[in-house]
């Protein structure tokens, strides 16, 4: 049975029922195979979707952009250095200006309430590109990833997110899992743990979906037998550049290398990070963090990084199909 999205905004994961999820998985599938086979068929024809980033991005943009231009339709990249949005035009007006020119608008930035707002004055559906609290469709890149490689339906697979897991890749991959039911595994310092509020709400939704959630400070009793072994950047967009001394501190037992790998004891662990990762020198953000704190791979090594457990470029490319569905089963 198909389920009707359309009209419907992605501003968190919990916007979409664990059903309205399975459905956009399967939707995912569908259009990738179609992609693959090279007979897709458009459903986007004559729709304008406007992308606003604050922040920067690389496959978030490319992923909407592709997705939009495969499905027929137009996109138009709006950054705030050249446009009107924050300093001359407030985001209730733009986002009325916007309703009015486009079928649909992508945005990414800080606030969560931003991307809310943008919902309740464009009157049309809003897709969360990432902000500070949440990175929805990174998340259903990921469950799609995890039901390829898993070779099991996502409620019998467990993952271990490890890091910064107060930030958006934690709660939404928290989110994600319960909603799935999946085994869902959190390795922090407690005070980069999320939100009490937001684990009380898993808790509670986990009885319904037959998820568990398990938190705890120990790296490696988090990983025991995981399926996936999950990280993210231990500073994220937007956070101040003195936040790497004191987040260093709190997470380098956290770094996803061999060891932890080992620590599984499952040989078919794979590792996954929404990317981009800091796994060696070959970035400007990289270097000066090795010439003040001296680490040359941060949150992964980069012989995990580029191991045969890695499955982060495959993510990656989900990232378009998955978004793909979303602007189906929204727009089309
Ligand atoms: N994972 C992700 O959102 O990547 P970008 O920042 O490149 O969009
Ligand atoms: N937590 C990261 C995710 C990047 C996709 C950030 O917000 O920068």
């Amino acid at each position: 049975m198909a389920f009707n999205l359309r009209n419907r905004s992605l501003l968190n994961m919990q916007d979409f029922a664990p059903r309205d999820i399975r459905f956009l998985l399967d939707l995912a599938s569908e259009l990738k195979r179609a992609k693959y086979a090279g007979n897709e068929v458009p459903r986007l024809n004559g729709k304008n979707v406007a992308l606003i980033f604050e922040k920067t991005s690389t496959r978030t943009r490319c992923a909407f952009e592709v997705a939009v231009h495969d499905q027929g339709g137009h996109v138009t990249y709006i950054d705030s250095a050249s446009s009107q949005l924050g300093r001359k035009e407030s985001l209730k007006d733009t986002a009325r200006v916007l309703g009015r020119l486009y079928d649909g608008i992508e945005y990414r930035g800080f606030h969560q309430s931003v991307v809310e707002d943008l919902a309740t004055y464009s009157h049309v559906p809003v897709w969360n590109g990432l902000t500070d609290e949440f990175h929805p469709t990174q998340v259903l890149a990921d469950l799609l990833t995890m039901q390829e490689f898993g070779e099991k339906p996502l409620h019998e697979l467990s993952f271990c997110y490890l890091g910064d897991a107060r930030f958006n890749m934690g709660n939404s991959l928290l989110i994600g899992g319960v909603q799935m039911g999946m085994d869902v595994r959190i390795a922090a310092p407690r005070e980069l743990w999320p939100h009490d509020e937001l684990v009380a709400q898993m808790r509670l939704l986990a009885e319904r979906t037959g998820a568990s959630v398990t938190i705890v400070e120990d790296p490696h009793e988090a990983v025991s037998g995981v399926d996936f072994v999950y990280t993210d950047v231990w500073v994220s967009m937007g956070e101040p550049v003195e936040a790497w001394g004191p987040r260093i501190d709190l997470l380098r037992p956290y770094q996803v290398n061999a060891a932890l790998m080992k620590a599984t004891g499952n040989p078919r662990t794979r590792f996954m990070h929404c990317l981009p990762a800091y796994h060696n020198l070959d970035t400007d953000t990289g270097r000066m963090v090795h010439e003040h704190f001296g680490m040359s791979e941060l949150e992964v090594s980069d012989e995990v990084f580029e191991s045969d457990a890695s499955i982060v470029f495959s993510q990656a490319e989900n990232r378009m199909h998955t978004i793909k569905a979303v602007l189906v089963a929204t727009l089309a």
